[in-house]
């Protein structure tokens, strides 16, 4: 058994083409993922290879948690905006990664698991575009 669990971050896919040539890929990419930010070629590219993503701010960095779409959504099944955005993601077979400072936000981030969104639910999600881009490009951003 392989001892490297190798783990990317912020790779798209540019980025992971050169590295999927490697003799050893990465297990996981943590990505900025969320309704309206979902960077579609790079999350079918990892699934395609076996690389898990990870959401970094899942919720849109808290800039979508008023978004009607995912309010109204949320009144259907009993749950926050943020709720939905999370139980998006798993469906999506992506892994996510809110953060809250605050104990009862982070105990309702991890109640997601007694509800489903149906087809239509996830496309109404997936119609959400181009909202909350947190503006980092990893090709272009300078250090
Ligand atoms: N790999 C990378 O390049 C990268 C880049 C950026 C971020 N990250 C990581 O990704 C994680 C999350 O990112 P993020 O903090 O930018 O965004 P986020 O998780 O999308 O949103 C966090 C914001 O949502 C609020 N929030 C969380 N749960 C809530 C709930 N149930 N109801 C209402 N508001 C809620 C938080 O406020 P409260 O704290 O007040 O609840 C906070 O303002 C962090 O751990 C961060 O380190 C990674």
């Amino acid at each position: 058994m392989s001892r490297y669990f190798p783990t990317v971050s912020n790779f798209l896919v540019p980025h992971l083409a050169s590295l999927l040539k490697m003799e050893i890929a990465p297990m996981v990419d943590q990505i900025e993922f969320h309704p309206g930010w979902t960077q579609d070629d790079t999350v079918a590219l990892c699934q395609n290879n076996k690389i898990l993503v990870e959401a970094w701010s899942p919720l849109g960095h808290g800039k979508l948690l008023e978004h009607p779409i995912l309010v109204e959504i949320g009144k259907n099944h009993g749950k926050s905006s943020a709720q939905i955005m999370i139980r998006y993601a798993l469906q999506k077979d992506v892994l996510p990664l809110p953060k809250s400072t605050n104990k009862k936000r982070i105990a309702s981030n991890l109640d997601v698991f007694d509800f489903e969104l149906n087809p239509d639910e996830m496309r109404r999600i997936d119609s959400i575009q181009n909202e909350a881009f947190s503006g980092s490009n990893p090709s272009t951003v300078t250090f």
